[in-house]
Parts: structure tokens; sequence; C-alpha cells
């Protein structure tokens, strides 16, 4: 396993499309293995492959509850509930954080490490990392849906999501 350089602001990689995969192959576990480690060396909730320079559709998501780590290859989301607002950050956007709405209840359908379909669902905040992931994806990042910029002190609370 190795860490990956995680791009930063204007990159204009974390503006890209991804692709999807179309098998599941060593390189492929190899990659999301890295992704994981490189998500947790920087305490992010969430990582998605563009983020590391990989056009491919494929996020790893951990919100520290006792599910453990998520790996989501050509993710869709095939329900989506209620709505609620909260603040974000990415890794990918440094020292800024913003209220951001997202759907209260999230469903996902996904392609799992063996190549198989599975469906994963989250409220609250994994229904928030997997919307906050997905985006990237498709070149989508928090700060386009931004409604009120949180100034941060340091006495603020922040759920670092996708970072
Ligand atoms: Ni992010």
């Amino acid at each position: 396993m190795a860490l990956r350089e995680i791009r930063v602001d204007s990159d204009p990689i974390l503006r890209k499309k991804s692709r999807e995969v179309s098998e599941v192959t060593d390189r492929i576990k190899l990659l999301v293995e890295d992704m994981i480690e490189t998500m947790y060396e920087a305490d992010g909730v969430g990582l998605a492959a563009p983020q590391i320079g990989i056009l491919k559709r494929i996020c790893v998501i951990d919100i520290y509850d006792e599910t453990g780590v998520k790996v989501l290859i050509n993710p869709v989301i095939v329900d989506q509930k209620g709505e609620y607002l909260d603040t974000e950050g990415c890794l990918s956007i440094p020292g800024v954080s913003g209220y951001v709405e997202r759907p209260a209840y999230t469903k996902v359908k996904a392609m799992n490490l063996e190549g198989e379909e599975f469906f994963l669902e989250g409220e609250g905040l994994m229904s928030r990392a997997i919307c906050h992931e997905l985006d990237h994806l498709d070149g989508v990042l928090f700060t386009d849906k931004v409604i009120e910029t949180d100034d941060l002190d340091e006495t603020d609370e922040v759920n670092e999501v996708g970072e």
C-alpha cells in the first residue's frame, strides 16, 4: 500500500468526469487500498479516485461507526429522501467549510471488490458522505452547492465530510 497525493484547489482533474470501471482487476484493488490508506492518513470521512488524480468511478467512505469502510465502484443513486442542512468540508479544498443541503437518506447501487453488485443506504452523515463523494466522480465540488460559508473559528465543530 502507498499514500497518494491528494489533488487540491484549482487542479483541473477535480473538475473532470470519471469513467466507469469495467472489471475489478488487481490494479483496481491496489488503487482502492491506496485510497483507503490515504483517506485514513488525512483523517477523512471519504475519498474519491479523482482526488488522487485517477478518473475512475470509485470512492471509499468511512464515517467511523461500527460498520467499517465502504468501497463503492461505479456507484449509482437509486433512492433519496428528505433533506437536511449541515456543514461540509473536503480534503481537496483545505481550510474551507460551508453549509450544504443534502438528502437525509440516500441509497446507492455499486460494485464491490469482488465485482458483485450490492446496495448501500445511509441517513444523515452517511447520506451526506455518499452524495459528496459521488459528486466528485462528476467533477462537482461541495463549494458549488454551498448555501452559506461557515466562518470557522477554532471552537467550531465541523463534519469533515469528504476529507
Ligand atoms: Ni471531497
